[in-house]
């Protein structure tokens, strides 16, 4: 069931990206990167790629227009002349908006033909609706697969957590209990998900993940606190307020995991099938969005610091990846108040100069020859 706000609404994922939008820029030049090694030992004639959790918007095709135009960078530098044929797939949940995708994508390919210029492509794109925690392609019939901002969302709800009163999700009055359910889901499904991913990877195929993680041990102290303890705290109020009750509160919870470095490394070296190339923490600064890591900022892609953008509204980002979920636990009607509270909390404690930020992680998989 889930599934970002489609459309171009004011409360569309569309118009409210800007933040993930920065972080596949402050993450690409891993991408590049995961890229020239695989064309260091492969010279393909057909290149199959596909993004997961593609979602809707200008996130997707930019993505898919730089991966492009990177691997038509590194085939110059290679003097490789005879075109290549692209197979890009765009994978999601059935609820996503494909639709917006596929219009976009004639006035997509003309420029992105403008700007590589000569004989490019051609280019066959393919949408896979399904759950990237099953099988979504053949066997050995991808040579790179990336995701951004997509991995931090479990494919369930952790079972036994109904003790996690006041809570969405691992908060700081959450039962030790609850933590340990979150994480045995997140290493449930992550394994899945690099299970499926090598039985449909080429061998030496590589892979590039961001997700959202944390940089402390203890999952109660981290990125999460801002990212769901608010809109919890904006929920707490309803309740006190008989507005929604108590027990139809407690009972909703975030399919939403956010792990640590050795929590990641720990599932990859245990699957067993992938070299872990990189893994890296990054962080934005939620408040004024301005980058930590210097190196990637100097990445093409994107040259706006969020400081300055006026597409860049925090409670408004949270609520175009939520509601869907709100509503269908909720219904409709608690939501519009909902999110004004949320957005006044963001708003007090922006204002109180408390830094909150979002620690992402990427890694970069090569899939293991054998
Ligand atoms: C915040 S959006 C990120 C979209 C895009 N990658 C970006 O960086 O802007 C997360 C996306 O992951 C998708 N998603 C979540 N769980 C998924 C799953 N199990 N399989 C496929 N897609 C999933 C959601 O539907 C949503 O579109």
């Amino acid at each position: 069931m889930l599934h970002v706000n489609g459309g171009m609404g004011n409360t569309s994922y569309a118009n409210n990206s800007r933040l993930q939008r920065e972080i596949i820029s402050m993450t690409c030049s891993i991408a590049k990167e995961a890229l020239t090694n695989f064309y260091n030992q492969h010279i393909p004639t057909s290149i199959t790629i596909a993004d997961l959790g593609c979602s809707s918007g200008q996130n997707t095709l930019m993505l898919v227009s730089y991966l492009i135009k990177q691997v038509e960078e590194i085939r110059q530098k290679l003097h490789q002349r005879l075109p290549l044929e692209y197979q890009i797939f765009l994978n999601d949940l059935h609820g996503n908006d494909f639709n917006a995708v596929f219009t976009s994508l004639p006035r997509f390919l003309e420029d992105l033909g403008t700007q590589i210029g000569g004989d490019f492509g051609p280019c066959f794109f393919n949408g896979v609706p399904g759950s990237f925690y099953a099988r979504l392609f053949p066997t050995k019939s991808v040579h790179f697969f990336h995701s951004s901002s997509s991995l931090h969302w479990l494919s369930r709800v952790p079972v036994g957590i109904e003790n996690n009163k006041g809570n969405i999700y691992i908060g700081s009055t959450s039962p030790k209990s609850v933590g340990e359910a979150y994480y045995k889901q997140f290493q449930k499904d992550f394994s899945m998900f690099l299970k499926c991913r090598a039985e449909e990877l080429v061998m030496g195929g590589g892979m590039v993940l961001t997700l959202v993680g944390r940089t402390s041990e203890d999952p109660s102290k981290s990125g999460g606190y801002y990212i769901w303890e608010l809109l919890g705290l904006a929920l707490n109020t309803m309740v006190a307020e008989g507005i929604v009750e108590e027990k139809k509160a407690d009972s909703f919870n975030i399919p939403y995991y956010i792990p640590s470095p050795k929590e990641v490394e720990a599932e990859v070296v245990k699957e067993g099938s992938f070299i872990l190339n990189q893994l890296k923490a990054s962080s934005i600064n939620l408040n004024h969005t301005v980058h930590k890591t210097e190196e990637e900022s100097s990445t093409p892609l994107i040259n706006n610091s969020l400081a300055d953008a006026t597409d860049y509204d925090f409670a408004k980002c949270i609520q175009s990846v939520s509601e869907p979920l709100l509503i269908r636990h909720f219904g409709e009607a608690i939501m519009d108040e909902l999110f004004i509270r949320h957005r006044n909390i963001v708003a007090g404690c922006m204002a109180k100069h408390r830094i909150m930020e979002c620690i992402n992680l990427t890694i970069s998989l090569t899939k293991k020859i054998s």
